[in-house]
């Protein structure tokens, strides 16, 4: 799997999420097995360049390579200049967020609002892409179906980047109209494969090694992007990897390895966030993390009264060393993301 002249571990991607892949989260997902992963969307608004939200995203220390950006934006000339302002600061790629239905993000018609202008999209994409040629970045664009069911024109969307010089499309299999109701489809992802050459992306549902599979089926895709369950579920990369290669199911993780691994996590996100916000925003990772376990709800709520960081890691580590006494490995959680985790902070 290559993104233009840079080649992937694999071709197992994890999703852009505003408020959920940080730096932290996605390193995590990197080392669990996901080939890719992409950062939050950062805006193309100069005056928000300066802000902590925006200069936490665009810190790459310690990242795995490739560093692929999201920018969100309206107009072509702050996009461009949004793309090379995150090259200088590390991204090795490029990505116009098309996708995005957040209103914050729509009323300015950025995001997947873009898809109902398509003159407004070409201006962008073009001048996206001759910011980073330059530097020798590609440029990827991810996208939803279209607009709304009348309007589903993401294979004459794709069929433009790819002209422009795109060097990969992601497609989530609904239209703006719907958000995230519904089911995603994958018709519509299938027909984009067959319409373009670049490298091809599908998402949208895939929560399970058998729904991965049959996706990458039904689409022809040449890879696959995962969100929402990858929330508190991080090794679902590792598990579709497996899957996918043998035809056999991986053992659920040893309950005090997944502990390891949200320790691990949570000490980066607080050194990412400081004390404050830090053990504000590490609350809804642990809560996706502990949301299916036996008694995770209970310890959800009491971990949500903890204001500092020392005390929440020490609960979140006497809590999983209780669960370990009782389960060696972590118990069948379900794969369904809750409705809380359709929040978009961004
Ligand atoms: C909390 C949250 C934040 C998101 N933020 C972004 C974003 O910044 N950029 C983007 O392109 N898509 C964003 N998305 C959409 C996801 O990248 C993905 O397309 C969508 O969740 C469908 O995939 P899934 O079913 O695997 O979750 C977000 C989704 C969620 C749930």
């Amino acid at each position: 799997m290559r993104i233009g002249h840079i080649t992937l571990a694999n071709r197992l991607f994890a999703a852009p999420m505003a408020g959920v892949t940080d730096r932290p989260f996605r390193m995590l997902c990197k080392k669990l097995g996901a080939g890719y992963a992409v950062s939050e969307m950062v805006t193309s608004r100069k005056d928000l360049w300066n802000s902590l939200k925006t200069s936490r995203r665009a810190d790459h220390t310690g990242e795995v390579d490739p560093i692929a950006v999201q920018i969100a934006g309206t107009d072509a000339a702050m996009m461009a200049e949004a793309a090379a302002y995150n090259i200088d600061r590390g991204a090795q790629i490029i990505d116009i967020n098309m996708g995005c239905p957040a209103k914050k993000v729509c009323n300015k018609w950025a995001g997947s609002a873009l898809m109902q202008d398509e003159p407004l999209a070409t201006q962008i994409v073009e001048a996206v892409v001759a910011a980073c040629a330059p530097h020798g970045v590609p440029v990827t664009l991810k996208m939803r179906t279209g607009w709304c069911d009348t309007q589903r024109n993401a294979v004459h969307l794709a069929r433009m980047a790819e002209a422009a010089g795109i060097a990969m499309v992601t497609v989530h299999g609904r239209t703006r109209e719907q958000g995230y109701k519904g089911a995603a489809e994958y018709d519509t992802i299938a027909a984009v494969k067959a319409a373009v050459a670049i490298p091809v992306v599908a998402n949208g549902d895939i929560d399970s090694p058998e729904k991965a599979r049959a996706v990458l089926a039904a689409t022809g895709a040449d890879a696959i992007m995962i969100g929402r369950a990858a929330q508190g579920r991080p090794w679902i990369f590792a598990e579709i990897a497996h899957y996918l290669a043998t035809g056999e199911h991986l053992a659920a993780p040893a309950t005090l390895q997944a502990k390891a691994w949200l320790v691990e996590h949570l000490q980066d996100h607080y050194g990412l966030y400081g004390e404050f916000a830090g053990v504000r925003s590490a609350r809804k990772h642990i809560g996706w993390a502990v949301r299916a376990l036996p008694g995770g709800e209970t310890f959800r709520a009491e971990m949500n009264r903890i204001d500092d960081c020392d005390t929440q890691l020490r609960a979140v580590g006497d809590w999983f060393d209780q669960l370990a006494d009782i389960h060696h490995r972590l118990p069948a959680t379900s794969a369904a993301a809750n409705d809380d985790s359709l929040q978009e902070t961004a």
